[in-house]
């Protein structure tokens, strides 16, 4: 599906086009033969642990990775001769970590939360797996976050990286709270990882904390005009994170790259099943920092909706990831970029191997105990064709029940989402246990789909729904059209950025409207009053603003 929509965006390209494609047929072949050889990993040393006073170190020959003990705060990652990969002048509960930002709904102010365990439990220790818990479980206390929390990190023999998921959990009748934010959070070292890379298109040297810090603060403390940078090319431009977001659709993968000694670290999501609002929700990946974060929920883009709300002493359980934090190493002849292909086909392995088959939790169901839903949407618009026209490219997922486009909003369980074929067949696989309803938009027509019954998944079970049929609204005829109802606002006019508030990235990208200040340049295209579209005339590629601003 990534590679699908990412062709699309480099139509045109096509050197650049048939790099990808095979890039993508090379990660096909290496996975079909990793697949093959089970044997593989028992070629490597077996997986250590040691268990000391304040620390727990987990090595596998390949990677030494330290926890605190017992916080489980991430404090030390050792990889292709390099002490740490984690910054250590920042402090050990300041490297790598998850957090939380909630807030009792009638006290206005965030609380931040680096759930710290109490506890630290070998789940399993082997020569092929050792598996941690860290436990934090709720004291009652009153300004402690309501939740039990149990965060887990694996590593497997013959791996370079370790996976990490948290099982959050509360019981009925536990204090009402607002949840906003939950993420993994690595802060790199800035001597190494200095190149960033978010997709194929999203690529480059970043600035560093102290350019941003010397920078001059523009709209909002994230963006930053960068006035004095230590590498002089990167000055004049404008950093700010919320320019390097990603559909969750588009975010299996990113990180950063060191050139000297070349290696990369990279976030792998293997699956959006426990991401929140869906495949077109936004989200933070990679920034400044140097930073790499796993969102797992947040109000970014979507603002209060998305608070994730426990009122009446509603219980609740989700479990959050595993995700995989990669990393990887070339020799030092050899072309750091090639990391990123090198990432993308691990990428392609995890998604693939989804649903995995370790995790130790009994919250986290193998494939055997998940179910199937396949089927066919079509769409009914006799105005357009007097047969049933196949929902090509469909958007068609399961989200808890609700209303019609509810998927938009729904943050406290599970989405599994897939994109049909050109003739509108799809199949969604490792489906949780659960009743569901069935969601879809279809590119090209307006308005959501909701198929009109609950699906009841079960384990092992394949549910078939080979005559899904819908039925755009519409009154008549279509008079008239601006744009493609298609979830984005690209096909629309993207204005230039002021030549004085630029990201390189972002000219001639397809991505341009990720730069800085957009919303200003309406305001100078249209100083005396808003703009005109003339039906029939105007061109919704040229004379239609891609987004609604303000005027000042
Ligand atoms: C499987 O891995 C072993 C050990 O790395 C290797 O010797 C063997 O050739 C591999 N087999 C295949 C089919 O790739
Ligand atoms: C990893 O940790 C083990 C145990 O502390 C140590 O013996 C080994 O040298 C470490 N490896 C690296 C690459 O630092
Ligand atoms: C809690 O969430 C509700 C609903 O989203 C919101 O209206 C309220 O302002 C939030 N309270 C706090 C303290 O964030």
């Amino acid at each position: 599906m990534i590679w699908k929509k990412q062709q699309g965006l480099l139509l045109g390209w096509l050197g650049i086009l048939l790099q990808l494609v095979v890039l993508t047929e090379c990660a096909i072949r290496r996975q079909r033969i990793q697949k093959k050889n089970n044997t593989d990993a028992a070629s490597f040393p077996s997986v250590r642990l040691h268990i000391l006073d304040e620390y727990v170190v987990v090595h596998n020959g390949l990677v030494n990775v330290t926890l605190s003990n017992p916080g489980g705060m991430i404090t030390g990652i050792q990889y292709n001769g390099i002490d740490n990969l984690l910054e250590n002048d920042y402090k050990e509960n300041n490297r790598g970590y998850w957090d939380v930002v909630w807030s009792k709904p009638e006290h206005p102010g965030d609380i931040y939360d680096k759930l710290e365990g109490t506890s630290l439990h070998v789940i399993k220790e082997d020569e092929n797996q050792v598996e941690l818990s860290f436990l934090k479980p709720w004291t009652s206390s009153n300004n402690v976050l309501p939740l039990n929390i149990d965060k887990r990190f694996i590593m497997l023999r013959g791996s370079t990286g370790f996976y990490s998921y948290a099982v959050f959990e509360r019981l009925e009748g536990w204090p009402d709270i607002n949840l906003s934010q939950g993420r993994m959070a690595f802060k790199l070292k800035p001597k190494l990882f200095q190149f960033m890379a978010v997709s194929d298109e999203r690529q480059r040297i970043m600035p560093t904390s102290q350019d941003r810090e010397r920078g001059q603060i523009l709209d909002y403390p994230e963006a930053v005009l960068l006035t004095d940078p230590e590498n002089s090319f990167l000055r004049g431009e404008v950093d700010d994170k919320y320019q390097y977001s990603s559909d969750n659709k588009d975010c299996q993968v990113h990180g950063w790259i060191s050139t000297n000694p070349p290696s990369g670290f990279w976030i792998i999501t293997p699956s959006n099943e426990f991401k929140t609002a869906g495949p077109v929700k936004q989200d933070l990946t990679s920034h400044a920092g140097p930073i790499a974060l796993s969102m797992f929920f947040s109000t970014h883009y979507a603002g209060s909706p998305l608070i994730i709300n426990f009122r009446d002493g509603e219980p609740w359980k989700k479990v959050f990831g595993p995700v995989f934090i990669y990393l990887n190493s070339v020799s030092e002849d050899d072309d750091p970029l090639t990391l990123w292909a090198d990432a993308k086909e691990q990428m392609l392995i995890e998604t693939q191997s989804w649903p995995y088959n370790f995790p130790m939790s009994k919250d986290y169901p193998y494939a055997e105990k998940r179910g199937i839903i396949a089927g066919r949407l079509l769409v009914r618009d006799s105005h357009i064709n007097q047969r049933l026209i196949s929902a090509r490219a469909a958007y068609i997922g399961l989200a808890l029940p609700g209303d019609t486009g509810s998927w938009q909003r729904e943050n406290k369980g599970y989405q599994f989402w897939t994109q049909a074929d050109d003739r509108g067949y799809f199949v969604i696989k490792g489906v949780r246990v659960g009743k569901y309803s069935l969601y879809a938009w279809v590119p090209g027509f307006i308005g959501d789909y909701k198929y009109n019954a609950y699906i009841n998944v079960r384990p092992g079970n394949t549910i078939r729904l080979y005559n899904l049929v819908y039925d755009p609204p519409r009154n008549g005829p279509t008079l008239w059209e601006i744009g493609i109802p298609d979830r984005t606002a690209a096909e629309y006019f993207v204005p230039d950025p002021n030549p004085t508030l630029m990201n390189q990235l972002y000219v001639n990208h397809a991505e341009k409207y990720r730069q800085y200040g957009l919303w200003d340049r309406y305001t100078e295209l249209y100083p005396e009053q808003d703009l005109v579209y003339k039906v029939g005339v105007s061109n919704y590629q040229i004379d239609w603003y891609f987004a609604q601003v303000n005027r000042k």
